[in-house]
């Protein structure tokens, strides 16, 4: 995942966690509704709208009261459209007046419910009421039989051009109207409010001073108590009988008029907002409705008053306990909000944090792949450029060297002058070609090298060193012996050439043979190519020093890897010197001498202690290298064995061998190496040391001491003492 990917996340991330924190707190539908008036009447029917929104968790509701004016509700409509409201429930304080304002919600697309009242206009949705025209005509029926046929009765109306009251009018007038005898002697024009009826009728009876009415019709219970109180005021005798419609429970309510008296009759004016959320969801949510629905109503007498009062008492404490109920829940639904964004937030935050952690981790890994990549690539190059190397040295070398010898021979040396200039010219482009390579290769390793090439330290050390040439005469049989190891036939011929003249030589041609013969041969010294098949010069050095018979052999590796980094390989393998192609051969010579002449060095390893001392080897001298631990060990198992053996004087060189678990070549080579002596001298140095220690401190005779320490005859004791001592052994006994 790069940089810019991993951003994306982050940003969609944090999307999603805007998203649902947002979605689980607004409400999918806005509902504006617009009441004409504010009154008992509107409040019941409010609260019913908003309990019936309880039920729709996804419904929002907008209120607004004109307080029966038209250009207020006409602004208000206006305005809840703007908040951009979804659906628009309107009951319209005047048929004509508010229609304008209602058709712009409806062009607009949003559905409109008119309710209870109506307009002139057909752009709605649904229309749900009571009808009007129905409870004014029952009414009218009502106030006929109450006053049994006959009597003076006033109407007082609602708004004039409001629908209820020009419907109610028109059939409770169509009734009357079927009673001769009932006589409507007024009609008054109100607006559905008690202080307007108050005045109205008040100024009427000022004015006609007509004692003889039997009932007051308002058209709506307000109307009916404004006019009996004008009634009241007016004190003409008894009071006539008042109706009026609505009906409502609570205080003030028809129901409770009708109830104590106050009102003959109501006519119950049903709210019912619960169904009209009902019919609202069912819209917006595009679910099948009634285009109209007629709303059912019941006539409120003294009679069914107390009935009617206990129900509506009932279904208002239901109400209220939903209410109560529903503000729990929505305390509820709130913390139940909050612990949701919490837990979002924290999801969130726990998928950054491991995003982060998974961004880290790839960039560690990418990091680690591109290194790998590059060291592999390094390694490679490296291999590629050594098996280069290898392939242009070698023949170089066996260029070189060959020169070099040949320039030494008579033929060159007293060639004619042509002829020697030809030669100096190869000879010199050869070195130079040598010198070419050693920098192309270097240059385009561009791995770590070392300062100098391998030639260069070469040359140095040669320089620190005597110089020592190459000769042709055969070595004798005292002459140290070399092993050359090399899978190149050619250069084990240009080895020969360089070192038949002083040393005995042994070949093998991979790392393998090789090991077979040093062990067998225990030559003193190897010159071991490094790449060859079947085992490498590293390995085969490395068992050589780990082998108790050839590990005090001197390894000198010979090899095309220039690098210092093989160098210190080369070294860490255990070899002792290590020489890059192409080599001079007086640089190889010098090695092998300074090789052989600091093993000498070794030999005073015998006699250097005690033999009671040898057999704790390590309790060696402190100066003692680890590489030389494996020399003491050997030195003093041997020791021990001889001193075991002193006093057998049949013992051999075989005998001794087998009892070190060797061969015969094998132990002397080693011991010879090791001591500078044959494994017979030390069995002999032993005994005589012993018999003049004896001669010093027991009271043994000569010949006695002498069968003691295994010598056959006391005369070879004698002689032989001599030869080490310089005295004869009763000289030793002397005071
Ligand atoms: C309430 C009200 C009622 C009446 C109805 C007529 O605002 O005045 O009293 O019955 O409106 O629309």
């Amino acid at each position: 995942m790069n940089v810019k990917s991993f951003k994306i996340h982050i940003v969609l991330l944090l999307l999603c966690v805007l998203l649902v924190s947002c979605s689980s707190s607004e409400k999918k539908y806005r509902i504006g509704v617009s009441q004409c008036s504010d009154d008992i009447w509107r409040d019941k029917q409010n609260s019913e709208l908003k309990i019936g929104a309880y039920f729709h968790d996804n419904v929002e509701l907008r209120f607004a009261a004109a307080y029966d004016s038209d250009e207020r509700q006409i602004q208000q409509i206006d305005s809840l459209v703007a908040t951009g409201i979804d659906l628009l429930i309107v009951a319209p304080n005047q048929v004509s007046t508010i229609s304008s304002a209602i058709d712009r919600a409806y062009d607009q697309g949003i559905p409109v419910i008119v309710f209870e009242r109506k307009t002139n206009s057909k752009k709605y949705t649904a229309y749900m009421g009571a009808d009007n025209y129905e409870m004014g005509h029952l009414m009218g029926e009502y106030v006929a039989s109450r006053l049994k046929e006959r009597g003076r009765i006033i109407e007082v109306m609602g708004l004039k051009g409001s629908s209820p009251a020009i419907e109610r009018h028109n059939g409770f007038r169509e009734a009357i109207s079927q009673h001769p005898n009932i006589q409507v002697v007024a009609t008054l024009q109100g607006d559905w409010t008690e202080p307007t009826a108050y005045r109205i009728v008040k100024q009427w009876l000022d004015k006609s001073r007509d004692e003889g009415i039997d009932l007051v019709f308002g058209m709506n219970d307000r109307t009916a108590m404004g006019a009996r109180k004008a009634f009241t005021e007016a004190g003409h005798g008894s009071l006539p009988l008042f109706c009026g419609i609505d009906g409502l429970p609570g205080e003030n309510g028809g129901i409770t008029l009708v109830r104590d008296s106050l009102l003959d009759a109501s006519y119950i004016y049903p709210t019912h907002g619960d169904k009209l959320i009902q019919l609202a969801v069912d819209i917006l949510e595009g679910r099948p409705y009634e285009k109209e629905t007629k709303l059912m109503s019941a006539l409120v007498t003294r009679d069914n008053a107390r009935v009617l009062l206990m129900g509506s008492e009932e279904v208002m404490n239901q109400s209220q306990y939903i209410e109560k109920l529903h503000r729990t829940a929505s305390g509820y639904m709130k913390q139940l909000a909050n612990q949701r964004t919490l837990t979002f937030l924290a999801l969130a935050t726990i998928a950054l944090l491991l995003l982060l952690l998974v961004g880290i981790y790839m960039y560690y890994l990418q990091k680690a792949r591109i290194h790998d990549e590059r060291t592999q690539m390094e390694r490679e190059q490296l291999d590629f450029y050594t098996q280069v190397s290898h392939e242009l040295r070698t023949p170089l070398t066996l260029i070189e060297g060959p020169l070099a010898q040949l320039a030494e021979t008579p033929d060159i040396k007293n060639a004619s002058s042509g002829a020697s200039d030809l030669f100096a010219i190869v000879r010199r482009n050869t070195r130079q070609l040598s010198q070419l390579i050693n920098k192309m290769l270097d240059a385009q390793v561009g791995a770590p090298k070392s300062d100098m090439t391998g030639e260069q330290i070469d040359a140095i050390t040669a320089q620190q060193e005597p110089e020592i040439q190459a000769t042709d005469t055969v070595p004798d049989e005292e002459a140290p012996t070399v092993l050359i190891v090399d899978d190149n036939a050619d250069i084990r011929t240009y080895l020969r050439t360089i070192l038949q003249g002083r040393y005995r030589l042994l070949e093998a041609k991979d790392g393998k043979l090789g090991l077979e013969v040093a062990r067998e041969q225990v030559p003193d010294l190897i010159v071991s190519d490094v790449m060859m098949p079947v085992m490498n010069g590293l390995e085969f050095c490395q068992q050589v020093k780990r082998d108790v018979i050839s590990s005090h052999i001197p390894v000198i590796l010979l090899t095309a890897r220039a690098l210092s980094q093989h160098q210190i390989e080369g070294y860490q393998s255990g070899a002792d010197a290590y020489i890059t192609k192409p080599f001079s051969q007086e640089l190889l010579l010098v090695r092998i001498d300074n090789l052989l002449r600091s093993r000498h060095q070794l030999r005073d390893l015998w006699s250097s202690r005690p033999v009671e001392a040898e057999n704790k080897p390590e309790e060696t001298a402190p100066s003692d290298t680890s590489e030389n631990q494996i020399e003491n060990a050997f030195i003093a198992r041997f020791k021990k064995v001889v001193e075991e053996q002193m006093g057998n004087s049949n013992i051999s060189v075989e005998d001794l061998a087998a009892r070190m678990g060797l061969s015969r070549v094998q132990l002397y080579r080693k011991v010879k190496a090791l001591t500078g002596c044959t494994p017979i001298d030390l069995l002999r140095k032993a005994r005589l040391a012993q018999a003049q220690r004896l001669l010093q401190e027991s009271t043994l005779s000569v010949s006695e001491i002498a069968y003691k320490v295994g010598f056959a005859s006391p005369s070879y004791f004698t002689k032989c003492y001599k030869d080490e001592f310089g005295t004869v052994p009763g000289e030793a006994r002397k005071p």
